[in-house]
């Protein structure tokens, strides 16, 4: 019988992942289907209810769901627990499973893609939200010389830093902001997680740009559009980049072979939403 795996949400209708997921079903033969599910928080307990009768095989989450889907599942993996929050649920002997992939997909991304060896590296990470609270994680696992955080709203800077002070690697964790010109030069690797440069949310000022060092590579995870705003000004100053795509696909995959067991064809997933 067809296993039906999915995504949930609200909005959802931007997800990229069913292209993905259907891609890597078909090139191994597997007879499933990754379908989108836009749900209201009300319809959320009858939905886990299809997933613990194996109606539905394993799922990712999105937007707003992240936190609350603690609440539906038997046990959370180590790297869920760190984030606060579950984007995977999958069955692990007969248990629901929650995982975050976002992180180590934002890693493997930028490791496959740029080769950027983040030990003794100094970071700049834009945004205090649930991505980069993800990928805050698997940088200190990484062992950076420092990491600044810079964010809109201060107080979630201030959270988020607090959050991981008991982490060993977090001895160099502090707050700063775009307008700190000494931070800015000492940048080796700047991450843009905010939702700034999505197709209607332009940035107001990206002057910051040109006061990072030569050599800076500038990373951002929107990617929507692919060439965001952040990542041209950033190549108008000769800048290197990493482009936001690859996380997308690289967390996927590492969700499929939650889903399956198997090992997707990466490659196959990024043309399909390319
Ligand atoms: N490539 C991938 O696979 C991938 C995966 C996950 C997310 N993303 C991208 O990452 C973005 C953030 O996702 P998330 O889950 O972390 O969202 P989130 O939890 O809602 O966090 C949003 C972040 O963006 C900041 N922000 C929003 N509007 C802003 C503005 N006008 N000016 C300055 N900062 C602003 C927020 O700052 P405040 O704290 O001040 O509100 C916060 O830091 C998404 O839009 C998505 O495009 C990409």
């Amino acid at each position: 019988m067809t296993k039906t795996y999915g995504v949930i949400g609200n909005p959802i209708q931007q997800s990229k992942s069913p292209a993905m997921h259907n891609a890597a079903f078909k090139a191994l033969g597997i007879d499933a289907i990754y379908k989108k599910f836009e749900l209201q928080e009300s319809e959320l307990a009858s939905f886990f209810d299809k997933i613990r009768k194996q109606e539905i095989s394993g799922i990712s989450i999105t937007i707003p769901y992240k936190q609350k889907a603690f609440e539906f599942v038997d046990d959370v993996s180590s790297f869920a627990k760190k984030c606060g929050a579950i984007n995977t649920v999958y069955f692990k002997d007969d248990k629901l499973i929650g995982d975050n992939t976002d992180g180590r997909g934002y890693l493997k991304s930028l490791l496959q893609e740029t080769k950027f060896n983040i030990k003794d590296k100094n970071i700049l990470l834009y945004g205090a939200g649930g991505a980069s609270r993800a990928i805050l994680y698997s940088l200190l696992e990484q062992n950076p010389q420092s990491i600044s955080i810079a964010n809109r709203t201060l107080a979630k800077a201030q959270n988020l830093c607090h959050y991981y002070k008991a982490h060993p690697a977090a001895t160099n964790l502090s707050l700063t902001s775009l307008s700190d010109k000494k931070v800015l030069a000492n940048t080796d690797l700047f991450i843009n997680t905010t939702s700034l440069g999505l197709l209607n949310k332009p940035w107001p000022d990206l002057s910051f740009v040109k006061n990072f060092k030569p050599g800076t590579l500038v990373s951002d995870i929107v990617y929507n559009p692919k060439e965001t705003e952040l990542l041209l000004a950033a190549q108008q100053n000769n800048l290197a980049v990493h482009y936001g795509l690859g996380m997308l696909v690289q967390q996927g995959a590492i969700a499929f072979e939650l889903f399956t067991g198997k090992s997707p064809n990466v490659d196959l997933m990024f043309e399909a939403i390319t």
